[in-house]
């Protein structure tokens, strides 16, 4: 049974104004992108019958959370932490990096479609920042020519 059909299961058993639909919110999100690779707007409308929210919070919530992707992310996503320890340490020149060797804004895919870099809040990995996220493995910490070689691998053939 995937993760979304045993939510899909345990909400069923909830009344429709049930304070619990409210708190799966981000469950849903995460279950649904699990399923599909991100949330489109069948999938917004689908987390709001689920939880009772309507379409319009959970897009807001949807565009708030990072991880939540609106749109089909790379075959790689890198997040690189822009909060304040990796900050002080050199985020901004990384993600500076990373949309010089890349050739496209952050947050959109390359053209080969391989990768997609999102600047993130705190990752949890302070004690390695400036720090990053490779398809969930933890990086750091990392430079900018440690960074450039990285995107360099992952966009020349996995
Ligand atoms: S501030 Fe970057 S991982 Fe915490």
């Amino acid at each position: 049974m995937t993760k979304l059909e045993e939510l899909r299961r345990e909400l069923a058993h909830l009344p429709p104004a049930h304070p619990e639909r409210r708190t799966a919110v981000v469950p849903a999100m995460q279950a649904l992108q699990a399923e599909y690779g991100h949330l489109d707007d069948a999938a917004v409308a689908e987390v709001a019958d689920l939880t009772g929210l309507s379409t319009t919070e959970v897009e807001e919530l949807a565009t708030f959370y990072s991880l939540i992707y609106r749109r089909p992310p790379g075959r790689h996503v890198l997040q690189v932490c822009d909060s304040v320890c990796c900050g002080l340490r050199g985020a901004d020149r990384l993600l500076a990096t990373a949309e010089k060797t890349n050739g496209v804004p952050l947050g959109e895919v390359t053209p080969d479609g391989a990768l997609s870099v999102l600047p993130s809040i705190c990752l949890g990995l302070c004690d390695r920042a400036p720090a990053a996220l490779l398809d969930g493995e933890a990086l750091g910490p990392l430079d900018e020519a440690a960074l450039a070689a990285l995107l360099g691998r992952l966009r020349g053939g996995e």
